[in-house]
């Protein structure tokens, strides 16, 4: 396993599917808590972390919504973006896509250009002075309404350009992808790439794979492992390449398990199947614990790991000469 491990550690990765506000880690939370004059419920960190106990997408949301009530300002944004591409670098991650929730910091008051300023600025300094470059995923909170998710597009389009694609998460129960088809089709005609999450064991999880493929025609999919269920489904995700952003720790918080079989038969069958971390700070797995996780589950070989970081780079939405310059580097590195 420590050989595995080392192979992980060096090996170049890809990061598709983060929240960033599921980055902010206890000490960083009480860090702004003080900063912006809040009080805490809980007296430390240990104590912040013993609270961290979710069984169910909904008990997860609850946990971080409270959470990140501490952001307020443009430098806690950026910070709390700074802190995790620091973390990325050291995990090797040479790329990462990531999501924000602007309604999520909106809805209480805090202005879009804050949170996407401070966002943006860190991502420069990171690529600047640590050579990981990102790019941002705003992503609407699906139990709210499609009217708000389409007044936020409308909002984000001065800062089109630092905005890479759109993405749907929060509460699906009672809240299908086709709610969001008005949102994404203006979101399209914008420029805006497409994502959403199809969160795992859901109710109707097949029927929302199928609408965010066939109706909303997103570009990939963020989860979808409940795509297995469903042949024909699985067909169309091959026939037009698309990816599935997959996080094994993430899993086991929301449902029983891992998921660590069905992602094996996905990757069997040929799915473009890529390993992250969703919520690192909730989850106690940054994208290297879950490459080990899922490792240790499927007993995964060296050329097996490099084909996951492969499948990332291939569905990043990045132009082709710079997916073939990580590519290249994952063959140097796994050769
Ligand atoms: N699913 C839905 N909403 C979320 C998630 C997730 O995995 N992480 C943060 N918000
Ligand atoms: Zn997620």
């Amino acid at each position: 396993m420590g050989q595995v491990r080392d192979f992980i550690a060096g090996l170049p990765k890809a990061e598709l599917h983060l929240h960033i506000e599921g980055t902010l880690e206890p000490e960083l939370k009480f860090e702004l808590a003080a900063r912006n004059g809040l009080e805490l419920p809980y007296a430390n960190v240990e104590e912040m972390r013993a609270a961290y106990t979710f069984d169910s997408l909904p008990s997860f949301l609850r946990i971080y919504y409270e959470g990140m009530e501490v952001l307020r300002t443009e430098p806690d944004f950026y910070d709390l973006a700074m802190a995790y591409l620091r973390k990325a670098a050291e995990q090797n991650v040479r790329y990462a896509e990531i999501f924000f929730d602007p309604q999520a910091h909106t809805s209480r008051g805090v202005p879009f250009d804050v949170v996407v300023r401070g966002l943006r600025r860190a991502l420069m300094d990171a690529h600047a002075r640590l050579g990981v470059r990102a790019q941002l995923i705003m992503c609407f909170l699906r139990d709210f309404q499609a009217e708000y998710a389409m007044a936020t597009l409308l909002e984000s389009l001065p800062y089109k350009e630092w905005i890479v694609g759109v993405g749907l998460d929060s509460d699906e129960h009672g809240n299908p992808p086709r709610k969001f088809a008005a949102v994404y089709e203006r979101a399209r005609q914008e420029g805006y790439l497409l994502t959403m999450h199809c969160d795992v064991d859901q109710d109707d999880a097949v029927e929302h794979i199928r609408q965010a493929v066939e109706e909303i025609g997103v570009d990939r999919i963020d989860h979808g492992v409940n795509l297995l269920e469903d042949t024909g489904l699985v067909e169309e995700v091959m026939k037009r390449g698309m990816g599935l952003t997959c996080c094994p720790i993430s899993n086991g918080f929301v449902t029983p398990t891992m998921k660590a079989e069905a992602i094996r038969k996905l990757i069997d069958l040929g799915v473009r199947v890529t390993i992250n971390s969703d919520d690192p700070a909730y989850f106690s797995g940054y994208v290297q614990e879950n490459l080990e996780a899922l490792q240790e589950a499927l007993q995964l070989t060296p050329g097996e790991l490099a084909d996951l970081e492969r499948n990332a780079f291939e569905i990043a939405w990045l132009p082709r000469h710079l997916k073939d310059a990580y590519l290249a580097e994952i063959d140097a590195y796994a050769s």
